[in-house]
């Protein structure tokens, strides 16, 4: 596909959130809104593999725009499917898949609150960046994802306070309505529940992820982040 076409086609998919760049031209660039790419994905990628170097066939989890799934597909010898909860985004990050030539990679258009992952099979390790967060029941999700992985590679939001949070099916919770500045990067649902550090650790230890190496945390009295790379064994 030569640079007139690849135009052609982005300029049918806007609006844009994050854009991406091919041989050297940056294409809707100029169209991102106000979500923009909060780890480089590059980068993100490296630590995946450095985390689960023997990785092959993987999942992703709410896959935006592709940039995850496009970085994870470079990676010799894998399989990438990716799932995505807006067919918006779903059709650009195919065409952010067609346009390198990523053949090993597959978008799947799937709400992950009601699908059982185990239909689509055992896969090596789990990308679930942004999205635990936007869901009604994370502890539910990392169940499913439990059926389906012994790894996973988690990047998410916790709630740094424990104190006035409510208690469902044994978790301590925010409820949180969801106002992500960018609408294509919101959960499907509209009420949605974070939990605190311990009820996050506790979810993965019910799930089975019981060794988790925290690679990354940023900590305060509200919105906390955590990368952390989850094992069962
Ligand atoms: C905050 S973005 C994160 C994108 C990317 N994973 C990252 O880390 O940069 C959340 C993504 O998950 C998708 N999403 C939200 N809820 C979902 C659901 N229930 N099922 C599937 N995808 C969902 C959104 O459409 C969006 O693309």
């Amino acid at each position: 596909m030569d640079s007139t076409e690849i135009r052609r086609r982005v300029l049918e998919l806007e609006p844009w959130v994050n854009g991406f760049e091919f041989d050297g031209v940056v294409y809707a660039g100029e169209s991102k809104l106000d979500y923009v790419l909060r780890q480089d994905p590059d980068e993100r990628a490296r630590r995946f593999f450095q985390a689960f170097p023997d990785a092959q066939r993987i999942l992703e989890l709410g896959a935006l725009e592709g940039a995850d799934t496009l970085a994870l597909s470079r990676r010799p010898g894998t399989r990438v499917l990716a799932l995505e909860g807006r067919v918006e985004n779903l059709r650009r990050a195919e065409l952010v898949l067609e346009v390198h030539g990523a053949t090993n990679a597959e978008m799947r258009l799937a709400d992950v609150e009601t699908l059982d992952l185990a239909e689509l099979g055992h896969f090596d390790a789990v990308l679930c960046a942004g999205l635990l967060y936007h869901v009604q029941e994370p502890w539910t999700l990392l169940g499913n994802i439990a059926r389906v992985s012994d790894n996973l590679y988690l990047s998410t939001h916790y709630w740094g306070t424990a104190e006035g949070l409510a208690r469902l099916d044994g978790f301590v919770v925010k409820p949180v309505r969801e106002e992500h500045p960018e609408p294509q990067a919101r959960g499907l649902s509209v009420d949605v529940r974070w939990l605190d550090r311990e009820s996050l650790m506790k979810a993965l230890a019910d799930a089975g992820f019981v060794h988790v190496e925290v690679l990354h945390e940023r900590t305060s009295p509200e919105v906390c982040d955590i990368v952390a790379v989850c094992r069962k064994s």
